[in-house]
């Protein structure tokens, strides 16, 4: 097995490549003079494993030529962040289901895929493949000991991330909460932990992701007002984007992480374990 890497997935497809003991595939990328893409790769083996995050649209079309330059192997997509994968319902009509548009496109050629802590796990029944979604709470979990926080509160900022961080706070026997909106009146919402006070704990957000880290600022600026001792804010995927990081911190979160599945400076997380875990156990059914 050989491992293609496209162009914003490098890190963790290195560490990915390490922790299986196979050789990474040195690809050349460039642009025609249109700026149509371009990519070459170097020599495949028959069984090819292609690690690419669809963090943008150029990502999604170096997939489509990876996959294409690897036709005569066996191949395996992972795509630790899945890109269009939050418009996953036909919220009003005339709208595309970008997430089934995008799965569709990419079970072509592949015989497996595998996702990192997918927004929505629906979105695996519209792979033309099978498809696993491989969550890496532990490794947040494990992150989140590292930062040696004397009994850490662990929240979700909405209901809808109530399991993962159930999951993250279950590596060290943490309280688990999930912050609730209240509205109380036109102008004015409370948000707070459901039923944890959080007055005097170090509290911590997790997410699956932080984009434009509006969510997280507005619990951080209300947790900071019920007495919090710190804020921290923990994610899969940071994509970070609209100057979410400074927002954040500007809002007094103290550390902002997340994983390589969206690689940037905050990426001190790895989801190469879980990956490889989830690969070897297919492996030997
Ligand atoms: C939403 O359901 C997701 O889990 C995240 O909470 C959301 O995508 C975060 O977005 P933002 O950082 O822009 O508030």
């Amino acid at each position: 097995m050989r491992i293609i890497s496209t162009e914003r997935s490098q890190v963790l497809a290195a560490r990915v490549a390490e922790r299986l003991g196979v050789s990474l595939v040195e690809t050349k990328f460039t642009r025609f003079p249109d700026g149509e893409l371009y990519l070459k790769c170097g020599e495949l083996d028959d069984e090819t494993l292609i690690v690419s995050s669809i963090v943008d649209n150029d990502m999604f079309m170096q997939t489509l030529l990876a996959i294409d330059a690897a036709d005569h192997s066996r191949n395996t997509l992972v795509v630790p962040y899945l890109g269009y994968s939050r418009q996953d319902k036909r919220f009003s009509p005339g709208e595309p289901i970008s997430a089934r548009a995008v799965a569709r496109a990419l079970s072509t050629g592949i015989e497996r895929i595998y996702v990192v802590n997918i927004h929505d796990p629906g979105v695996l029944s519209h792979f033309g493949v099978p498809a696993k979604n491989v969550t890496i709470a532990p490794a947040v979990g494990g992150y989140i000991g590292d930062l040696r926080l004397k009994n850490p509160l662990i929240l979700a900022p909405d209901e809808g991330a109530i399991d993962f961080a159930s999951d993250v706070a279950a590596v060290g026997g943490w309280d688990c909460d999930h912050l609730e909106k209240t509205r109380l009146s036109g102008e004015e919402v409370r948000i707070a932990p459901k039923t944890i006070d959080a007055a005097g704990r170090d509290a911590v957000i997790v997410d699956d992701i932080i984009s434009t880290g509006g969510t997280l600022a507005t619990a951080a600026c209300m947790l900071r007002e019920q007495g919090a001792a710190s804020i921290h804010a923990a994610c899969v995927h940071g994509v970070l984007t609209s100057g979410a990081y400074t927002r954040l911190r500007a809002a007094g979160v103290s550390s902002v992480v997340s994983s390589d599945t969206y690689e940037n400076a905050s990426s001190f997380i790895s989801a190469a374990s879980a990956i490889v875990t989830a690969i070897k156990e297919d492996a030997h059914r």
